[in-house]
Formats: structure tokens, sequence, C-alpha cells
């Protein structure tokens, strides 16, 4: 089944990056001319995905505002004979469908995407986060898309074991080139209780079957409902796959992660 909808949970506060995200979602912030989030929305259009849902919170509308279209904007650039511009800014607002959803409170990453199930319906999606941009010739997310084959898939890269804390980590079952079977998964161990060095990257590729699975999943201890929880609960019915994804990847949800997608994408302008 060909995969047409992205969700992209971008409710956050992006408290790193305070006091520039005071006003400006820090999916907003950019990488040389393009904001973060517009290299994600590219990401999934590059990879087959035709309608792309956000799920924000109150006062990120900006986010929904860049991929709408702007006549006055493109009316001056068109004054001004602004052609190279023109061509970058129009076609934002035609990349695919966008609607968007709100989560009311920062109840975890699951809970986001569980506002977008009735937009998504009962069809398998991608999933986007917003903070981890992979630059390669081949888009991460179609990496994963084209080794779906109804079973999840969850990007992954191998990290530094020292940094488990901040991954998701994955117990890898079987290889097959690129891709593993998960056999466990542990969200943000101790270094020594990381099952391997294979992390969790933001990007996954869920069947419908996930929605029941994060509802049944375990809760965070603060009540918070996680995607991770929900593709362990998931295994009890399925498998779930983990696709090691080629390219550089960097964590733009830092300002270390930010400045060093800059520095690289800078030097392909
Ligand atoms: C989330 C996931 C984690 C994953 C990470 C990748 O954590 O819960 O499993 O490894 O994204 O970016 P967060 O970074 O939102 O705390």
């Amino acid at each position: 089944m060909k995969i047409k909808k992205a969700v992209l949970p971008v409710a956050g506060v992006g408290t790193r990056f305070l006091p520039a995200t005071k006003t400006v979602p820090k999916e907003l912030l950019p990488i040389v001319d393009k904001p973060v989030i517009q290299y994600l929305v590219e990401e999934a259009v590059q990879s087959g995905i035709e309608e792309i849902i956000f799920v924000i919170s109150k006062g990120k509308e900006a986010i929904i505002e860049h991929f709408s279209d702007h006549p006055p904007l493109m009316e001056l650039l068109q004054k001004r004979n602004k052609v190279e511009i023109l061509e970058k800014v129009e076609p934002i607002h035609k990349l695919a469908k966008f609607s968007h959803v709100y989560q009311d409170e920062p109840m975890g990453d699951g809970h986001a995407i569980l506002q977008a199930e009735k937009l998504v319906g009962n069809e398998p999606f991608l999933v986007l986060f917003g903070d981890d941009i992979v630059k390669n010739e081949i888009p991460a997310a179609k990496q994963l898309i084209d080794h779906y084959k109804g079973e999840s898939i969850i990007a992954a890269q191998e990290i530094d074991k020292a940094d488990a804390g901040s991954y998701g980590m994955i117990n890898p079952a079987s290889q097959d080139e690129y891709l593993y079977e998960v056999k466990g998964l542990v969200e943000k161990p101790l270094p020594e209780d990381a099952p391997s060095n294979l992390g969790v990257i933001g990007k996954y590729v869920c069947p419908p079957e996930i929605f029941d699975a994060i509802r049944e999943g375990s809760h965070g201890a603060d009540g918070e409902l996680r995607l991770i929880d929900g593709f362990i609960k998931l295994q009890e019915k399925q498998k779930v796959w983990a696709y090691a994804v080629q390219g550089q990847r960097f964590d733009t949800g830092k300002p270390e992660g930010l400045v060093a997608a800059n520095q690289a994408y800078l030097k392909n302008c």
C-alpha cells in the first residue's frame, strides 16, 4: 500500500533555543535560507508523500502560515523582478496538501500522533520528528518507505553508547544489510544498559495499528504517551523493523546541531 500521509508532531516548546524561540517556533529556525521544517516537508514529498499533517500547539500557527500562499509577497517579488527568489518561495504552498490538528496539552509524542488519527484513517503513514535532519541524496524517509512491507520500520543510526541516554536504543535480532528485526526497544537507557549502539532517529513508518498500541502501551511516570511505548506494545502482535538510514544526521533540536547543519548545507550553496 502506498504511503501518502505524513504526520509531523511539532507542538513542543523549543526551550533549548530561548529566547530565540520566545515567539518563533523552533521548527522555523533556518538552515541557511530555509526553515528546518521545510527540509522535513521536502524530505517527505521527495519520498512520495502527498499530504502533510502538522500536530501543533497554540502559538505555533506560523508553521502553517509558512506553507500557505502569500499573494502580497509574491506580487512584491514580481514587481521588483526578483525572479530567483520568487522561484524559491512560490512553490512552497504547493509542495503537498497541508492540514493540521492541535495538541492541547504536552502529553508526549505518542499523544501528539493520536491527535492525527482521524486525518490519517486506516492506512500506513510516515512520522517525522521535528529535529532530525538527514543529509543524503536518497531521503531518509524514502529509505524507510522503500522497505515497508506492512510492518513498522524505525529509522536508526549507530551512535556513541555514551549518548544512549538521549535516544531510544534498539536490541537487534537479525540483520539483512541495513534492515534489522527489532527484538527490543529501551527508551533513553544508561550507557551500560544499552542493548547495542543502534539508536532511534525520529523517522518512522507506522501501520494504522500503532494508534491502539499507543493507547494500550505503558504510560510514562508523568502520564505521557510515547510513540516508542506504542512500538513496544505493537511487538506483541507484529514484527517491528529498524533500518540503518544512510546519510549525515543533524540534531537540529540542539544549538550545536543546528549550527553544524548550517555549515554543511552552506557548502552546497
Ligand atoms: C525521541 C524518541 C527517542 C528518539 C529521539 C530521536 O526523543 O523518544 O526514542 O531516539 O526522539 O530524535 P526526544 O529527542 O524527543 O526526547
